[in-house]
């Protein structure tokens, strides 16, 4: 296996495969509450980028539901990080930055677009947290604004490292 580059050192936690271990929990103001499995994978092919693809199903008929994949980047020298994401709903590109602590990160949306028949509402800011529990759990809390909505959570799910 390729050596890790030394600038994703910080961020050496999250590398490999995390599955959730009970499902997640979905919710906004303007939906119907809901249930969720997702896959994590987090890698690197020596260059200083971490590649990662989230794969969700739904809890029940775990059918394929919602899909992200990206890079992650730190800036040299600091603990500032950026997310560059594709996601599969919404038609939704977006950039995230935050800063790493300890191990826990915190982004925020710096830049969202999407296609021209993208479906209303329109997501128009992101933010979200993860987390390395002292149990070696990893934690997920996703939150969006709408055209209609302030900033309110709409994801929480938990994962056990499964490789
Ligand atoms: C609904 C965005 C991740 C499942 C929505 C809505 C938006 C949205 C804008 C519609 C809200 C409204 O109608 O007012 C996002 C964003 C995500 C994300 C930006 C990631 C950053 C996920 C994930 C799942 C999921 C991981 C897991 C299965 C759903 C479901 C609904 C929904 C089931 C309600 C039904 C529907 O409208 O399709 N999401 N979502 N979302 N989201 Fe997400």
């Amino acid at each position: 296996s390729v050596e890790l580059n030394p600038a994703l050192l910080p961020l050496d936690w999250l590398l490999g495969t995390w599955e959730s271990d009970e499902p997640g929990e979905g919710c906004f103001p303007t939906i119907k509450p809901f249930r969720y499995t997702e896959t994590l994978n987090f890698s690197h092919v020596g260059q200083p980028v971490i590649n990662f693809m989230f794969n969700a199903f739904h809890a029940e008929t775990k059918k394929p539901l919602h899909r992200e994949c990206g890079f992650i980047r730190m800036q040299p020298g600091t603990n500032r990080v950026a997310f560059i994401i594709a996601q599969n709903s919404g038609s939704l590109v977006e950039i995230e930055e935050g800063e790493l602590t300890a191990q826990q990160l915190n982004l925020h949306s710096q830049s969202l677009a999407r296609t021209s028949f993208a479906r209303e509402p329109y997501v128009q800011q992101i933010s979200r947290v993860f987390q390395l529990r002292p149990d070696g759990r990893l934690e997920q809390t996703v939150s969006m604004a709408t055209d209609n909505q302030a900033l309110m959570q709409h994801l929480h799910i938990t994962y056990r490292r499964s490789s």
